[in-house]
Protein backbone atom coordinates (compact mmCIF):
# COMPACT_ATOMS: atom_id res chain seq x y z
CA UNK A 1 0.00 0.00 0.00
CA UNK A 2 1.28 3.49 -0.68
CA UNK A 3 2.12 5.88 2.13
CA UNK A 4 -0.49 8.60 2.12
CA UNK A 5 -0.51 12.26 3.67
CA UNK A 6 -2.68 10.68 6.84
CA UNK A 7 0.97 8.58 7.44
CA UNK A 8 2.74 12.10 7.88
CA UNK A 9 3.04 14.68 11.15
CA UNK A 10 2.55 18.00 8.77
CA UNK A 11 2.55 20.36 11.67
CA UNK A 12 4.83 23.33 10.72
CA UNK A 13 6.51 21.38 8.07
CA UNK A 14 6.67 22.69 4.63
CA UNK A 15 4.90 20.39 2.41
CA UNK A 16 4.91 20.29 -1.36
CA UNK A 17 1.69 19.32 -2.93
CA UNK A 18 1.89 18.51 -6.52
CA UNK A 19 -1.77 19.13 -7.91
CA UNK A 20 -3.03 19.07 -11.61
CA UNK A 21 -4.19 22.73 -11.95
CA UNK A 22 -4.23 22.06 -16.17
CA UNK A 23 -7.67 23.74 -16.52
CA UNK A 24 -9.11 24.97 -19.52
CA UNK A 25 -8.70 28.96 -19.44
CA UNK A 26 -10.05 30.73 -22.07
CA UNK A 27 -9.12 34.62 -22.24
CA UNK A 28 -7.91 34.48 -18.45
CA UNK A 29 -11.63 32.61 -17.15
CA UNK A 30 -11.48 29.29 -15.89
CA UNK A 31 -13.99 26.97 -17.99
CA UNK A 32 -13.60 24.10 -15.87
CA UNK A 33 -12.86 24.30 -12.02
CA UNK A 34 -13.34 20.63 -11.25
CA UNK A 35 -9.81 19.67 -11.04
CA UNK A 36 -9.13 22.87 -8.28
CA UNK A 37 -12.26 21.58 -6.66
CA UNK A 38 -11.20 17.82 -6.28
CA UNK A 39 -7.44 18.98 -5.05
CA UNK A 40 -9.37 20.85 -2.06
CA UNK A 41 -9.74 18.15 0.66
CA UNK A 42 -6.34 17.27 0.28
CA UNK A 43 -5.17 20.96 0.71
CA UNK A 44 -7.80 21.45 3.57
CA UNK A 45 -6.08 18.55 5.03
CA UNK A 46 -2.87 19.52 5.11
CA UNK A 47 -3.82 23.19 6.44
CA UNK A 48 -5.97 21.89 9.32
CA UNK A 49 -2.61 19.86 10.33
CA UNK A 50 -0.77 22.84 10.39
CA UNK A 51 1.25 22.26 7.67
CA UNK A 52 2.87 25.56 5.23
CA UNK A 53 2.15 24.45 2.08
CA UNK A 54 3.70 24.92 -1.22
CA UNK A 55 1.50 24.05 -4.45
CA UNK A 56 2.71 22.96 -7.89
CA UNK A 57 1.08 22.50 -11.17
CA UNK A 58 2.13 22.75 -14.53
CA UNK A 59 -0.06 24.53 -17.08
CA UNK A 60 -0.29 23.99 -21.18
CA UNK A 61 2.57 23.22 -22.77
CA UNK A 62 5.01 26.26 -22.94
CA UNK A 63 7.35 25.95 -25.94
CA UNK A 64 8.43 29.50 -26.66
CA UNK A 65 8.60 33.17 -24.39
CA UNK A 66 5.21 33.93 -25.55
CA UNK A 67 3.60 31.06 -24.20
CA UNK A 68 3.99 31.97 -20.63
CA UNK A 69 1.54 34.58 -20.75
CA UNK A 70 -1.22 32.56 -21.64
CA UNK A 71 -0.69 29.53 -19.34
CA UNK A 72 0.07 31.51 -16.43
CA UNK A 73 -1.49 29.86 -13.27
CA UNK A 74 -2.56 33.49 -11.79
CA UNK A 75 -6.38 32.89 -12.50
CA UNK A 76 -6.17 29.30 -11.08
CA UNK A 77 -4.80 31.22 -7.67
CA UNK A 78 -7.86 33.73 -7.70
CA UNK A 79 -10.16 30.81 -7.97
CA UNK A 80 -8.58 28.49 -5.59
CA UNK A 81 -8.72 31.66 -3.27
CA UNK A 82 -12.66 31.92 -3.39
CA UNK A 83 -12.95 28.51 -2.94
CA UNK A 84 -10.84 28.62 0.42
CA UNK A 85 -12.16 31.47 1.50
CA UNK A 86 -8.45 32.42 1.97
CA UNK A 87 -5.58 34.30 -0.45
CA UNK A 88 -3.36 31.96 -1.95
CA UNK A 89 0.01 33.80 -1.99
CA UNK A 90 1.89 33.30 -5.32
CA UNK A 91 5.13 33.09 -6.67
CA UNK A 92 6.18 34.11 -10.50
CA UNK A 93 8.76 32.46 -10.68
CA UNK A 94 9.39 28.81 -10.58
CA UNK A 95 13.09 28.86 -9.07
CA UNK A 96 15.11 32.17 -7.41
CA UNK A 97 15.28 34.52 -4.48
CA UNK A 98 11.13 35.53 -5.17
CA UNK A 99 10.19 31.89 -4.94
CA UNK A 100 12.58 30.68 -1.44
CA UNK A 101 11.80 34.36 0.67
CA UNK A 102 8.05 33.28 -0.22
CA UNK A 103 8.61 29.68 0.89
CA UNK A 104 10.85 30.71 4.28
CA UNK A 105 8.49 33.54 5.37
CA UNK A 106 5.31 30.85 5.30
CA UNK A 107 3.59 30.34 8.24
CA UNK A 108 1.45 27.65 9.57
CA UNK A 109 -1.58 26.88 7.84
CA UNK A 110 -0.36 29.40 4.72
CA UNK A 111 -0.65 28.38 1.13
CA UNK A 112 1.81 29.31 -1.83
CA UNK A 113 1.48 28.67 -4.94
CA UNK A 114 3.78 28.75 -7.53
CA UNK A 115 3.90 29.63 -11.02
CA UNK A 116 3.33 27.11 -14.35
CA UNK A 117 6.13 24.44 -13.38
CA UNK A 118 6.44 24.15 -17.49
CA UNK A 119 8.33 27.72 -17.52
CA UNK A 120 11.27 25.54 -16.66
CA UNK A 121 10.94 23.72 -20.17
CA UNK A 122 11.78 26.87 -21.58
CA UNK A 123 15.76 25.82 -20.50
CA UNK A 124 16.20 22.82 -21.99
CA UNK A 125 12.74 21.23 -21.09
CA UNK A 126 14.02 20.58 -17.82
CA UNK A 127 10.20 19.97 -16.41
CA UNK A 128 9.06 17.38 -18.70
CA UNK A 129 12.22 15.45 -19.00
CA UNK A 130 12.97 15.19 -15.63
CA UNK A 131 16.05 16.92 -15.03
CA UNK A 132 17.43 15.81 -11.99
CA UNK A 133 18.90 19.42 -10.58
CA UNK A 134 15.78 20.44 -11.05
CA UNK A 135 13.87 17.99 -9.12
CA UNK A 136 16.26 18.07 -6.17
CA UNK A 137 16.31 21.97 -6.19
CA UNK A 138 12.42 22.16 -5.90
CA UNK A 139 12.88 19.25 -2.98
CA UNK A 140 14.80 21.44 -1.00
CA UNK A 141 12.10 23.67 -0.70
CA UNK A 142 10.15 21.19 1.85
CA UNK A 143 10.13 18.56 4.31
CA UNK A 144 7.31 16.39 2.90
CA UNK A 145 5.95 15.33 -1.20
CA UNK A 146 2.51 14.66 -1.69
CA UNK A 147 1.58 13.66 -4.79
CA UNK A 148 -2.12 14.76 -5.48
CA UNK A 149 -1.62 15.15 -9.09
CA UNK A 150 -3.55 12.02 -10.57
CA UNK A 151 -3.86 13.45 -13.93
CA UNK A 152 0.00 14.20 -14.36
CA UNK A 153 1.01 10.95 -12.98
CA UNK A 154 1.40 8.99 -15.99
CA UNK A 155 4.46 11.61 -17.00
CA UNK A 156 7.59 11.84 -15.92
CA UNK A 157 8.39 15.23 -14.44
CA UNK A 158 10.60 16.82 -12.31
CA UNK A 159 7.69 18.43 -10.74
CA UNK A 160 6.44 14.68 -9.40
CA UNK A 161 8.89 12.16 -10.14
CA UNK A 162 11.86 14.37 -9.51
CA UNK A 163 11.23 15.76 -6.36
CA UNK A 164 9.56 12.29 -4.87
CA UNK A 165 12.90 10.79 -5.43
CA UNK A 166 14.25 13.39 -2.79
CA UNK A 167 12.26 13.51 -0.02
CA UNK A 168 9.80 11.61 2.62
CA UNK A 169 6.27 11.20 -0.30
CA UNK A 170 2.48 10.10 0.09
CA UNK A 171 -0.50 10.31 -2.30
CA UNK A 172 -2.86 12.83 -1.58
CA UNK A 173 -6.74 11.76 -1.52
CA UNK A 174 -7.65 12.71 -5.23
CA UNK A 175 -4.87 10.09 -6.18
CA UNK A 176 -6.27 7.63 -3.39
CA UNK A 177 -9.63 7.71 -4.95
CA UNK A 178 -8.84 7.39 -8.21
CA UNK A 179 -7.00 4.64 -7.70
CA UNK A 180 -9.87 3.02 -5.43
CA UNK A 181 -11.79 3.58 -8.18
CA UNK A 182 -10.03 2.13 -10.38
CA UNK A 183 -9.55 -0.84 -9.04
CA UNK A 184 -13.00 -2.23 -9.03
CA UNK A 185 -12.10 -2.95 -13.20
CA UNK A 186 -9.93 -5.42 -11.49
CA UNK A 187 -12.55 -7.77 -11.15
CA UNK A 188 -15.72 -5.82 -12.88
CA UNK A 189 -19.77 -6.92 -12.60
CA UNK A 190 -20.59 -8.46 -15.92
CA UNK A 191 -21.56 -7.58 -18.58
CA UNK A 192 -18.36 -5.00 -19.03
CA UNK A 193 -19.10 -2.28 -21.58
CA UNK A 194 -16.39 0.10 -22.10
CA UNK A 195 -17.73 3.04 -24.64
CA UNK A 196 -14.79 5.24 -26.28
CA UNK A 197 -14.92 8.24 -28.47
CA UNK A 198 -12.88 11.25 -29.21
CA UNK A 199 -11.05 12.06 -32.25
CA UNK A 200 -8.05 9.85 -33.27
CA UNK A 201 -7.75 5.92 -33.01
CA UNK A 202 -3.87 6.30 -32.85
CA UNK A 203 -4.27 7.35 -28.92
CA UNK A 204 -5.67 4.88 -27.82
CA UNK A 205 -4.46 1.83 -29.83
CA UNK A 206 -2.68 0.17 -26.70
CA UNK A 207 -6.32 0.78 -24.70
CA UNK A 208 -8.01 -0.94 -26.87
CA UNK A 209 -6.44 -3.69 -27.21
CA UNK A 210 -6.20 -4.29 -23.47
CA UNK A 211 -9.46 -3.82 -23.15
CA UNK A 212 -10.92 -5.90 -26.11
CA UNK A 213 -9.39 -8.48 -23.82
CA UNK A 214 -11.57 -8.16 -20.71
CA UNK A 215 -14.18 -6.25 -21.51
CA UNK A 216 -17.77 -7.97 -22.87
CA UNK A 217 -18.53 -5.33 -25.56
CA UNK A 218 -16.48 -2.20 -27.18
CA UNK A 219 -19.05 0.69 -28.31
CA UNK A 220 -16.83 3.15 -30.80
CA UNK A 221 -18.29 6.73 -31.37
CA UNK A 222 -16.65 9.97 -31.88
CA UNK A 223 -14.63 10.68 -34.40
CA UNK A 224 -12.23 7.15 -34.53
CA UNK A 225 -15.21 5.60 -35.45
CA UNK A 226 -14.92 6.68 -38.98
CA UNK A 227 -11.48 5.24 -38.88
CA UNK A 228 -13.06 2.03 -37.93
CA UNK A 229 -15.93 2.26 -40.79
CA UNK A 230 -13.04 2.91 -43.30
CA UNK A 231 -11.48 -0.19 -42.31
CA UNK A 232 -15.15 -2.26 -42.91
CA UNK A 233 -14.85 -0.51 -46.53
CA UNK A 234 -17.29 2.35 -46.08
CA UNK A 235 -17.14 5.26 -47.61
CA UNK A 236 -16.35 7.50 -44.99
CA UNK A 237 -16.91 11.05 -47.00
CA UNK A 238 -15.03 13.59 -45.90
CA UNK A 239 -14.89 12.43 -42.01
CA UNK A 240 -11.69 12.52 -39.56
CA UNK A 241 -9.43 9.71 -41.10
CA UNK A 242 -6.69 8.25 -39.05
CA UNK A 243 -5.25 6.41 -42.37
CA UNK A 244 -2.22 5.14 -40.03
CA UNK A 245 -4.32 3.20 -37.62
CA UNK A 246 -6.14 1.85 -40.55
CA UNK A 247 -4.47 -1.69 -40.46
CA UNK A 248 -4.54 -2.18 -36.76
CA UNK A 249 -8.69 -1.59 -37.21
CA UNK A 250 -8.57 -3.80 -39.61
CA UNK A 251 -6.57 -6.37 -37.05
CA UNK A 252 -8.68 -5.90 -34.24
CA UNK A 253 -11.99 -5.93 -35.99
CA UNK A 254 -11.54 -9.63 -36.95
CA UNK A 255 -10.02 -10.57 -33.62
CA UNK A 256 -12.94 -9.11 -31.31
CA UNK A 257 -15.81 -8.92 -34.31
CA UNK A 258 -19.07 -9.92 -31.56
CA UNK A 259 -17.38 -7.67 -29.20
CA UNK A 260 -16.65 -3.80 -31.01
CA UNK A 261 -20.10 -2.09 -31.92
CA UNK A 262 -19.61 0.88 -34.25
CA UNK A 263 -22.35 2.99 -35.57
CA UNK A 264 -24.81 2.24 -38.14
CA UNK A 265 -25.18 5.92 -38.71
CA UNK A 266 -24.41 9.24 -38.03
CA UNK A 267 -25.74 12.93 -38.36
CA UNK A 268 -22.88 14.78 -41.02
CA UNK A 269 -22.80 18.43 -42.40
CA UNK A 270 -20.76 19.16 -45.18
CA UNK A 271 -18.60 21.72 -43.23
CA UNK A 272 -18.38 22.26 -38.57
CA UNK A 273 -21.50 24.06 -37.81
CA UNK A 274 -23.68 23.90 -41.26
CA UNK A 275 -26.71 22.14 -42.07
CA UNK A 276 -26.90 19.03 -40.78
CA UNK A 277 -28.27 14.87 -41.84
CA UNK A 278 -29.19 11.60 -40.81
CA UNK A 279 -27.23 9.36 -42.75
CA UNK A 280 -26.64 5.84 -42.83
CA UNK A 281 -23.07 4.26 -42.98
CA UNK A 282 -23.51 3.33 -46.90
CA UNK A 283 -25.23 6.83 -47.96
CA UNK A 284 -21.98 9.17 -46.98
CA UNK A 285 -21.21 11.52 -50.34
CA UNK A 286 -17.40 12.57 -50.69
CA UNK A 287 -17.95 16.22 -48.50
CA UNK A 288 -19.94 14.64 -45.77
CA UNK A 289 -18.64 15.04 -42.19
CA UNK A 290 -19.63 12.45 -39.33
CA UNK A 291 -20.02 14.51 -36.62
CA UNK A 292 -22.31 12.55 -34.00
CA UNK A 293 -23.42 9.16 -33.83
CA UNK A 294 -27.30 8.45 -35.25
CA UNK A 295 -30.60 7.70 -34.03
CA UNK A 296 -30.41 4.13 -34.63
CA UNK A 297 -26.73 3.65 -33.01
CA UNK A 298 -28.28 5.66 -29.85
CA UNK A 299 -30.54 2.91 -29.63
CA UNK A 300 -27.97 -0.05 -30.56
CA UNK A 301 -25.54 1.33 -27.60
CA UNK A 302 -28.90 1.82 -25.18
CA UNK A 303 -29.53 -2.17 -25.40
CA UNK A 304 -25.96 -2.57 -24.60
CA UNK A 305 -25.72 -0.38 -21.82
CA UNK A 306 -29.03 -1.20 -20.13
CA UNK A 307 -27.99 -4.68 -19.96
CA UNK A 308 -24.45 -3.93 -18.74
CA UNK A 309 -23.16 -4.04 -14.72
CA UNK A 310 -20.14 -2.01 -15.05
CA UNK A 311 -19.14 0.81 -17.54
CA UNK A 312 -16.11 2.55 -18.52
CA UNK A 313 -16.53 5.65 -21.02
CA UNK A 314 -13.11 7.68 -22.86
CA UNK A 315 -14.33 10.28 -25.18
CA UNK A 316 -16.94 11.76 -26.35
CA UNK A 317 -19.02 10.28 -29.54
CA UNK A 318 -19.56 13.43 -31.13
CA UNK A 319 -18.63 17.53 -31.48
CA UNK A 320 -20.50 17.84 -28.57
CA UNK A 321 -19.51 21.54 -27.85
CA UNK A 322 -21.54 22.38 -30.74
CA UNK A 323 -25.20 21.73 -29.56
CA UNK A 324 -26.00 20.18 -33.10
CA UNK A 325 -24.27 17.46 -32.73
CA UNK A 326 -24.52 17.07 -28.84
CA UNK A 327 -27.12 14.50 -29.05
CA UNK A 328 -25.55 11.14 -28.93
CA UNK A 329 -23.40 12.47 -26.03
CA UNK A 330 -26.52 13.82 -24.19
CA UNK A 331 -28.34 10.36 -24.70
CA UNK A 332 -25.75 8.37 -23.27
CA UNK A 333 -25.01 10.52 -20.36
CA UNK A 334 -29.15 10.33 -19.79
CA UNK A 335 -29.47 6.75 -20.18
CA UNK A 336 -26.35 6.13 -17.74
CA UNK A 337 -27.59 8.43 -15.09
CA UNK A 338 -30.61 6.52 -14.53
CA UNK A 339 -28.91 3.05 -14.17
CA UNK A 340 -27.97 1.83 -10.85
CA UNK A 341 -24.30 -0.03 -11.73
CA UNK A 342 -20.67 1.45 -11.75
CA UNK A 343 -19.77 3.95 -14.51
CA UNK A 344 -16.81 5.36 -14.42
CA UNK A 345 -16.11 8.59 -16.77
CA UNK A 346 -12.71 9.16 -17.88
CA UNK A 347 -10.86 11.39 -19.51
CA UNK A 348 -11.47 15.74 -19.79
CA UNK A 349 -13.60 15.67 -22.69
CA UNK A 350 -16.07 13.03 -21.51
CA UNK A 351 -15.70 14.22 -17.78
CA UNK A 352 -16.37 18.03 -19.31
CA UNK A 353 -19.68 16.57 -21.23
CA UNK A 354 -20.92 15.12 -17.85
CA UNK A 355 -20.27 17.93 -16.28
CA UNK A 356 -21.62 20.83 -18.51
CA UNK A 357 -24.82 18.79 -19.29
CA UNK A 358 -25.50 18.55 -15.72
CA UNK A 359 -24.53 14.99 -14.86
CA UNK A 360 -21.40 15.66 -12.32
CA UNK A 361 -23.24 14.24 -9.53
CA UNK A 362 -25.14 10.60 -11.60
CA UNK A 363 -21.98 8.45 -11.55
CA UNK A 364 -19.58 6.30 -9.63
CA UNK A 365 -16.51 8.30 -10.59
CA UNK A 366 -15.74 11.15 -12.72
CA UNK A 367 -11.88 11.20 -12.87
CA UNK A 368 -9.80 14.09 -13.15
CA UNK A 369 -6.91 12.28 -15.32
CA UNK A 370 -7.06 12.06 -19.44
CA UNK A 371 -4.14 10.62 -20.51
CA UNK A 372 -3.35 8.59 -16.63
CA UNK A 373 -6.98 7.11 -16.54
CA UNK A 374 -6.11 5.77 -20.31
CA UNK A 375 -2.97 4.41 -18.96
CA UNK A 376 -4.43 2.88 -16.22
CA UNK A 377 -6.97 1.12 -18.27
CA UNK A 378 -4.22 -0.28 -20.01
CA UNK A 379 -3.03 -2.01 -17.36
CA UNK A 380 0.02 0.18 -17.27
CA UNK A 381 2.01 1.42 -14.03
CA UNK A 382 1.87 4.88 -13.55
CA UNK A 383 5.35 6.48 -12.67
CA UNK A 384 4.31 9.56 -10.59
CA UNK A 385 2.80 6.56 -8.03
CA UNK A 386 5.31 4.28 -8.98
CA UNK A 387 7.74 6.44 -7.20
CA UNK A 388 5.78 6.82 -4.12
CA UNK A 389 6.88 4.88 -1.04
CA UNK A 390 4.95 1.76 0.04
CA UNK A 391 3.99 1.89 3.72
C1 LIG B 1 -3.81 16.22 -18.62
O1 LIG B 1 -4.59 17.19 -18.73
O2 LIG B 1 -4.00 15.13 -19.19
C2 LIG B 1 -2.65 16.34 -17.67
O3 LIG B 1 -2.69 17.53 -16.97
C3 LIG B 1 -1.33 16.16 -18.39
O4 LIG B 1 -1.15 17.20 -19.30
P1 LIG B 1 -0.21 17.00 -20.57
O5 LIG B 1 -0.90 16.08 -21.52
O6 LIG B 1 0.01 18.38 -21.13
O7 LIG B 1 1.07 16.40 -20.06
Amino acid sequence: MKKSIRDFDLNGKKVIIRVDFNVPIKDGIIQDDNRIVMSLKTIKFAREKGAKIILLSHLGRIKEESDKEKNTLKPVRDRLSELLNYDVIFSNVTHGKELEDKVNSLKDGDILLVENTRYEDLDGKKESKCDEDLGKYWASLGDIFINDAFGTCHRVHASNVGIASNLPNGIGFLVEEELNNFKVLDNPNRPYTVILGGAKVSDKIGVIESLARTCDYILIGGGMAYTFLNALGYNVGSSLLDIESKDFCIDILKKYKDKIILPVDSIVSKELGSDIKLKNNNEFSPDDIGLDIGDKTIEEFKKIINKSKTIVWNGPLGYFEIDKYSKGTKEILDTLSKLDITVIIGGGDTASAATNFGYKDKFTHISTGGGASLELLEGKELPGIEVIDEI
